[in-house]
């Protein structure tokens, strides 16, 4: 499964992409405001950090309006693809655009009739929020899993992006049911990595380290200092 940071937010993405976590980043109206910047530089910019598509949200009601956004925000980058709501308007946006090759993210769906409904208009990615049905009392999850059972029976090729995730427990279960993506906040990704017995090991292997001899800690001062080859790998003493 893919992951995708859901942040407008520089800072969030390069520590992201440094880890070699992420695949693709997801913003929305909301998340753009946070950052206090200028809509289409701050896409650009983050388009140059992440390999991988970055989902721009049109701001119209209307199809025509849509499609013109779309046109505009896909020449911007070739990682740009349009988000476009899971309304009848966005359903003829995202038929013209998908048409014309624009990949089209169509968001805000929340029922399986909506996302098959989606894939026959051709969008490139369907966003299930399953965070918003939970707040309803829904169980998101089994959005995903409807979804993966619909897509699966006629063969569609839209990518299901579980979106709206809060928690490690979204992202775990969507990839048992084996969505394609999940896309979520920093904080969720951060999350992802700690555990407590990673950390309480860590402490006792580096605690019984200082025990060991004083030749252990010359190999590693020196090796440290070795001069480094081509690749990069320092040569052995
Ligand atoms: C991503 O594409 C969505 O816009 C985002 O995941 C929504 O998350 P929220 O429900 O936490 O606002």
């Amino acid at each position: 499964m893919k992951l995708f940071l859901d942040s407008a937010n520089l800072k969030e993405i390069d520590e992201a992409v440094s880890w070699g976590a992420i695949d693709g980043v997801t913003t929305n109206p909301t998340l753009v405001a946070k950052e206090g910047r200028e809509f289409v530089p701050l896409m650009k910019e983050i388009c140059e950090r992440v390999n991988g598509p970055v989902s721009m949200e049109t701001v119209s009601r209307d199809a025509a309006g849509m499609i013109e956004e779309g046109r505009a925000f896909a020449a911007l980058h070739q990682h740009i693809v349009v988000k476009c709501p899971l309304t009848k308007e966005g359903l003829k946006a995202t038929r013209q655009l998908s048409h014309e090759g624009i990949r089209v993210n169509v968001t805000l769906c929340f029922s399986p009739n909506q996302a098959l409904l989606a894939a026959k208009a051709g969008a490139y990615f369907v966003s299930p929020f399953v965070g918003r049905l939970d707040d309803l009392s829904q169980d998101g999850m089994l959005l995903i899993q409807d979804i993966k059972t619909i897509y699966a029976n006629y063969r569609f090729a839209t990518q299901i992006l579980v979106a709206s995730v809060r928690h490690p427990i979204h992202v775990a279960e969507a990839a048992k049911i084996g969505a394609d993506i999940a896309t979520m906040p920093f904080a969720v990704l951060e999350m992802l990595v700690k555990h407590p017995l990673t950390d309480a090991g860590l402490e006792r292997f580096l605690s019984d380290w200082e025990r060991l001899p004083p030749e252990a800690k010359q190999w590693k001062a020196s090796a440290a200092a070795a001069p480094r080859g081509k690749a990069g790998i320092r040569a052995s003493r």
